[in-house]
């Protein structure tokens, strides 16, 4: 029986997490071997390639990183007659507000993510792999260094790895610490040693014209550590965790207003919101109640309380669900009209003012986007010029329609997802809370007509 410094619930299933915060375990390699680590690199080295990704195209796994793409799909887009050199990214930018995963595993167990590595470039004909880490990793990038020399003196990373022929070489590389090099182009840009500006889709899939214009496949650190479970378990028994489409285990971060926020390693869809915020989080702080929730990391859209969602069942019939009983999976979240995305659940309660949060998420893809296109660079500053009036209360209710239209004006219009990620949350925190946010505005007459001298003259007046 594995004892944790900090106990997992009853209702969690630990596979990727099993060894995080465990009683005298450490990141070294021979701990990790000790507990039968680098196993299931040997045994997918008796496999042909082709198999390793059949069987996670078995496994049904999604990823983790935000889309929920089927992995061992994104795979086989590699250009059968490929004769250019074949990379993986591991993306470790953890950079969506809310979410607090892949740092555990970098930090713990980074022999976890360095065999699932290993297996994934031996599937994909993979020859350099690259960790890529946000800047605010420092310690990981240290750890992770230092577990590919400990695999490479055991034969596990270099020429000729086990005496199978296949060759790898695995690099760290640091981020300069932004937002947007967490989307996958943008990422491949800054590996280039470029300015990270997204590139536009198509042509520029990554899996046909990725790093050095080679193919890329690039995966987040939870689902390339997934791999190593499914050539372990097989693609078959690994999709029996979870439910139909939305399989495995996946870890949840919940931060906020709950009594005991965390991370919590469950089966995919096994969990609804209510057992995961109150069994497993123990409930709101007292006397107060849950408001609302973000389910997916910052850039998803928000859900009240008490929503209640008509859904289509398979024979076209109609069925309600309330938002107490959403399973967390990637398709009941998307049918509720958000997504699973990172896996960041961010709790607010009834003390949170939704003016302060509009503003909140609008200063931070404000100060995020990249500035490459028009409608997210200007758009994602109005909003939060706008929101600042509001939350300053010096805006009128016909600023709440400005918004409401800025944000339309991105959604669907620039070159990466950023455009949608900054402008969903503004889109539904309006639609579903327009009479409160209208409460913190006032009548055309009664605002500053040049708001930012009035700013300016308050600062000054307090900093004297
Ligand atoms: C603005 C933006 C930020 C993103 N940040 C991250 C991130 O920090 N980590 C991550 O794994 N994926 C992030 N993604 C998703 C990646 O582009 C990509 O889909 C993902 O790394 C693929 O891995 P997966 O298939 O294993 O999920 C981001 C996407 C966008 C649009
Ligand atoms: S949508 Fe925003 S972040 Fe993405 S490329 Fe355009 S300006 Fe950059």
């Amino acid at each position: 029986m594995i004892s944790y410094t900090k106990q997992p619930h009853e209702r969690e299933y630990r596979l990727i997490f099993k060894n995080i915060d465990r009683e005298g375990w450490d990141p070294s390699i021979g701990t990790y071997m000790s507990d039968g680590g680098y196993d299931d690199l040997k045994k997918a080295f008796k496999m042909a390639p082709k198999e390793i990704t059949d069987e996670v195209k078995k496994s049904g796994l999604r990823g983790r990183g935000g889309a929920g793409f089927p992995t061992g799909l994104k795979w086989s887009f590699i250009p059968p007659k490929n004769t250019k050199p074949v990379y993986l990214i591991c993306n470790g930018d953890e950079s969506e507000p809310g979410t607090f995963k892949d740092r555990y595993i970098v930090h713990q167990d980074p022999h976890q993510l360095i065999e699932g590595m290993i297996i994934s470039c031996f599937a994909t004909g993979a020859h350099k792999a690259y960790i890529y880490l946000r800047e605010e990793f420092p310690e990981a990038a240290l750890i992770i260094e230092k577990a590919i020399e400990e695999a490479r003196e055991k034969g596990f990373v270099g020429n000729n790895i086990l005496g199978s022929g296949f060759d790898l070489e695995i690099y760290v590389h640091r981020g300069a610490g932004a937002y947007i090099c967490g989307e996958e182009t943008g990422l491949i840009e800054s590996l280039e040693g470029k300015r990270p500006y997204p590139r536009i889709k198509p042509p520029y899939f990554p899996a046909a014209l990725g790093l050095y214009m080679c193919p890329t496949i690039v995966n987040n650190v939870e689902s390339l550590c997934h791999v190593k479970h499914i050539i372990r378990m097989g693609g078959e028994e690994y999709s029996k965790l979870g439910v139909t489409r939305n399989t495995g285990t996946r870890i949840l971060c919940v931060s906020g207003d709950v009594k005991k926020p965390g991370y919590f390693e469950v089966e995919v869809g096994k969990v609804t919101m209510r057992e995961l915020l109150y069994d497993m989080c123990g409930g709101p702080k007292d006397g107060r109640e849950i408001k609302a929730v973000i389910p997916g990391g910052s850039s998803s859209k928000i859900l009240k309380a008490d929503e209640v969602f008509k859904l289509k069942n398979p024979d076209g019939s109609e069925r309600e669900l309330a938002f107490w009983d959403i399973p967390m999976d990637f398709d009941s979240l998307a049918a509720c009209g958000t997504m699973a995305g990172s896996g960041g659940v961010i709790v607010l309660d009834d003390t949170r003012k939704m003016s302060w949060v509009l503003n909140n998420l609008n200063a931070f893809y404000a100060h995020e986007s990249c500035g490459q296109c028009t409608p997210c660079r200007e758009g994602s500053t109005w909003m939060k010029k706008i929101s600042d009036r509001l939350v300053e209360g010096n805006a009128t209710a016909k600023d709440i329609d400005t918004l409401e239209s800025v944000a339309y004006q991105i959604d669907g219009r620039t070159i990466c997802a950023f455009g949608e990620a900054s402008s969903w949350p503004v889109e539904a925190i309006i639609a579903k809370f327009r009479d409160e946010l209208l409460a913190d505005t006032k009548p055309e007459g009664e605002v500053e007509s040049n708001p930012e001298a009035a700013a300016q003259k308050k600062f000054l007046v307090e900093t004297q």
